[in-house]
């Protein structure tokens, strides 16, 4: 018997494109949290962000959301001197491992991902190669560190799985039985799931074309306000329960957001605007949005002010976590059979 595996957290954001409410409120104040309880490793998964067509051939772009991505998860709380802070690129060993990993994983496995199905559309032979085994650098980037813990959204639970397999067919062709963790997901709640202003029936995304859909981190206070007082609502007061949320999905989103916000149970709120009109809640929903989210922003644009400063720390965390993927990339290489 060989003892439980050492508690370790792994996540990444891609760094394409703006950064929102449903990033904020749905991952990085989890992530912020959870570094209070366990080791952490949060990586800005650039390499993912070149599979598709949004992070591929913009170099000036990748690199300024980069570093946008990274200042984002400073300002929300990760703390960089004691969680790592990284970006993929710069930690040569996500790479070597995600090739291993692709003569681990099968042809089936994949072809069963429907995130690739949907980001590949009508035409599956346009997409790269990349795109197509993203999923198994995702694995890669996990498993590099035996991370044991994923916070994700549950857009991502197929690809955790397809980790696990990974993870699972490695042991046991390598007769290893232990040597990776089945790593778990940190599914966030349903009051983090962020919903777009516009329609409470879909996520609130970066892609929607109407920016009146999100708040997005960098929002004043005047945009923010404005979106919440835009934001689409039905008729009726706020409901007195939680059943009263029913078929609401729009008063359903609204309360959720007030809820993370404040870091109350929704309940709570239920009961404090209870039979109010949305006219009234909105005004104390922007209030409070405007309260925490200005602060973040505010912090992310004075660290954006010296991308030095980032890039040492982004250096720094590539350090520290090369130093836990080195070995286990030499283990990993040993038992594959390469000369090293
Ligand atoms: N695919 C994830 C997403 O789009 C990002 C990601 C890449 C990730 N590698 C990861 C998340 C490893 C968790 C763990 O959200």
């Amino acid at each position: 018997m060989s003892d439980a595996p050492k508690p370790l957290v792994f996540s990444g954001m891609q760094p394409t494109n703006t950064l929102h409410l449903g990033n904020y409120l749905g991952a990085l104040k989890n992530w912020v949290k959870i570094q209070e309880r366990m080791p952490c490793i949060y990586c800005v998964v650039d390499m993912h962000a070149i599979t598709a067509e949004a992070g591929y051939a913009k170099p000036a772009e990748l690199i300024r959301s980069t570093r946008e991505v990274a200042a984002a998860y400073i300002a929300a709380g990760v703390d960089p001197t004691r969680s790592i802070l990284c970006n993929q690129a710069q930690i040569p060993a996500h790479a070597e491992l995600a090739w291993i990993f692709n003569c681990v994983a099968r042809l089936g496995w994949l072809d069963r991902m429907t995130q690739f199905k949907e980001k590949s559309g009508k035409h599956k032979e346009r997409a790269s190669v990349g795109l197509y085994t993203y999923p198994v650098l995702m694995a890669a980037d996990i498993l590099l560190y035996k991370a044991t813990h994923v916070p994700v959204g549950e857009d991502q639970k197929q690809h955790l799985e397809l980790a696990r397999d990974v993870a699972q067919k490695f042991n046991n062709d390598f007769g290893a039985p232990d040597f990776f963790p089945l790593p778990e997901p940190v599914i966030q709640g349903p009051g983090t799931r962020v919903m777009s202003l516009r329609d409470g029936s879909k996520k609130m995304s970066k892609s929607d074309e109407s920016d009146y859909s999100r708040i997005n981190l960098t929002d004043g206070a005047d945009a923010i306000a404005q979106k919440i007082r835009k934001a689409k609502t039905d008729p009726a007061p706020l409901p007195d329960s939680e059943k009263g949320l029913e078929g609401r999905p729009e008063a359903e989103n609204l309360i959720n957001i007030y809820a993370a916000l404040a870091d109350e149970p929704r309940a709570a709120v239920i009961a404090q605007f209870a039979g109010q009109q949305f006219s009234a809640f909105k005004v104390a929903l922007a209030d409070l949005a405007v309260a925490r989210l200005t602060p973040v922003a505010a912090e992310m644009r004075r660290l954006l002010a010296d991308p030095a400063e980032i890039d040492r720390t982004l250096k720094a965390g590539a350090a520290r976590a090369s130093a836990i993927a080195e070995p286990i990339l030499a283990d990993v290489k040993k038992l594959v059979g390469f000369l090293v």
